[in-house]
C-alpha cells in the first residue's frame, strides 16, 4: 500500500532553499543513500552552480563526464551516470560553467528536464546549491517534491522564504505566460501599493477575484505547488518550533501548502564523516542524525508530517 502511494507522488526530488551552507548537499546524499539502502534505485544529480561537490560527500573523485556532455554532444543522462560504490545509487555531476551561464537556451533546459523526467522509474535526487539563479529556481519548480532546507538562524530563514517566494512568483508568471496574461501579473505586482496588495497570496487572491479565467489557470497550475520543509542543525527542542512557524508563514503570505517533514540536530558526527570521506549514513548509521534522516525521508515518501509530540 505504502509503495503505491510513493509511486503516485513522484520520484523527482529537489533539495534547495536559497542560503549556502545549510546542509543541502549532505542531506541530498543522505536521502539518496537511505533510499538506496531501502532497495530503491536512485540517481543523484548535482546541479550546484557554485561548486558541485556531491561526489566528495560520497568519497569518490569528481566524475570526468558531466552535464556539459549532455548540452554539447547530447550524451544521454544514463551514460553520464557513474557508479558511487553504493549499491543501487549512481551520480550525475553538473558543470559549474554551463549551469551558471544564462546562455543555456531555454529549450536546452527544457530538454534536460524532459530527460530527467524520463528517469522516473528511479528516484532522482537533485542537489541544487545556494542562491536564486533562474536555472536553480526552474530545476526546483520542475521537481515533484520541492524540499527546502532551513537552519534555525535568521539569515537562513529569510533567504529560504525569498527563495520560495521567487519560485512561486516565477511559477505564476510562467503559468500565465503561455495564455498571454503575464503582463497583467507583472503590472499588478509592480503597482501593488495602488491595488493594496501586501503579499503574493493577496496578489493571487486579487487575480482570482478580478479574472475568473486566470483563477482557473492558477488553481490548476498551483495545485501541486507544495514545499517540504526540513530543519537542519537544530540545537534545542525550541528550534523545532521554527518548522511549524515557517509552515504557517508560507500559508499566510504565499497561500501555499508546506509540510514540515522533519529536523536533524547539529552534531559533529556530520563533519567527522565528511572529513573521513565516508558517508554518515554508512559509517554512522546508528547515530541520531542518521535516524532523523530516516524519519524525514519516510515522511517524504509517504506524505506525512513531523509529529511535534515526538519532541
Ligand atoms: N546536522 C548537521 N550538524 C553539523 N554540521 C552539519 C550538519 N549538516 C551540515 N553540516 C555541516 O555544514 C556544512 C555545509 O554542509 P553542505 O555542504 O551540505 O551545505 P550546502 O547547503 O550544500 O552548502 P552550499 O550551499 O555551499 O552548497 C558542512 O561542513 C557540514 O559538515
Ligand atoms: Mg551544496
Amino acid at each position: 500500500m505504502s509503495s503505491v502511494i510513493a509511486e503516485k507522488e513522484g520520484k523527482i526530488w529537489a533539495v534547495g532553499g536559497g542560503k549556502g551552507g545549510t546542509g543541502k548537499t549532505f542531506l541530498a546524499s543522505s536521502i539518496g543513500i537511505y533510499l538506496a539502502k531501502s532497495e530503491k534505485r536512485v540517481i543523484l544529480i548535482d546541479v550546484d552552480i557554485g561548486g558541485a561537490n556531491l561526489h566528495s560527500l560520497l568519497g569518490i573523485s569528481r566524475p570526468k563526464k558531466c552535464l556539459t556532455n549532455f548540452f554539447e554532444t547530447g550524451t544521454s543522462l544514463s551514460r553520464l551516470a557513474v557508479k558511487t560504490g553504493i549499491e543501487n545509487m549512481s551520480l550525475i555531476t553538473g558543470d559549474v560553467h554551463s549551469l551558471a551561464s544564462d546562455n543555456i537556451r531555454f529549450t536546452q533546459k527544457l530538454k534536460l528536464f524532459r530527460h530527467i523526467m524520463k528517469l522516473n522509474k528511479q528516484y532522482v535526487i537533485i542537489d541544487l546549491g545556494g542562491g536564486s539563479h533562474n536555472n536553480t529556481i526552474d530545476t526546483f519548480l520542475m521537481a515533484d517534491k520541492k524540499i527546502a532546507v532551513l537552519e534555525p538562524e535568521i539569515i537562513a530563514i529569510e533567504n529560504m522564504y525569498h527563495f520560495v517566494k521567487n519560485a512561486l512568483f516565477r511559477k505564476i508568471r510562467m503559468s500565465l505566460r503561455s495564455y498571454g496574461f503575464k503582463e497583467i501579473v507583472e503590472h499588478m505586482w509592480e503597482q501593488r501599493e495602488k491595488y493594496q496588495i501586501k503579499s503574493l497570496k493577496e496578489l493571487i487572491d486579487s487575480l482570482k477575484d478580478s479574472f475568473s479565467y486566470i483563477g482557473d489557470i492558477l488553481d490548476r497550475e498551483l495545485a501541486d505547488f507544495r514545499i517540504y520543509l526540513v530543519l537542519n542543525k537544530i540545537r534545542s527542542s525550541q528550534d523545532i518550533l521554527i518548522g511549524s512557524s515557517m509552515k504557517s508563514i508560507f500559508n499566510k503570505y504565499l497561500g501555499i501548502d508546506a509540510k514540515f517533514v522533519g529536523y536533524i540536530e547539529y552534531d559533529d558526527v556530520v563533519w567527522r564523516s565528511i572529513r573521513e570521506r565516508r558517508p554518515l549514513m554508512l559509517n554512522y548509521s546508528l547515530s541520531r542524525v542518521a535516524k532523523e534522516i530516516g524519519v524525514f525521508t519516510e515522511n517524504l515518501l509517504y506524505e506525512r508530517e513531523m509529529k511535534i509530540s515526538r519532541i
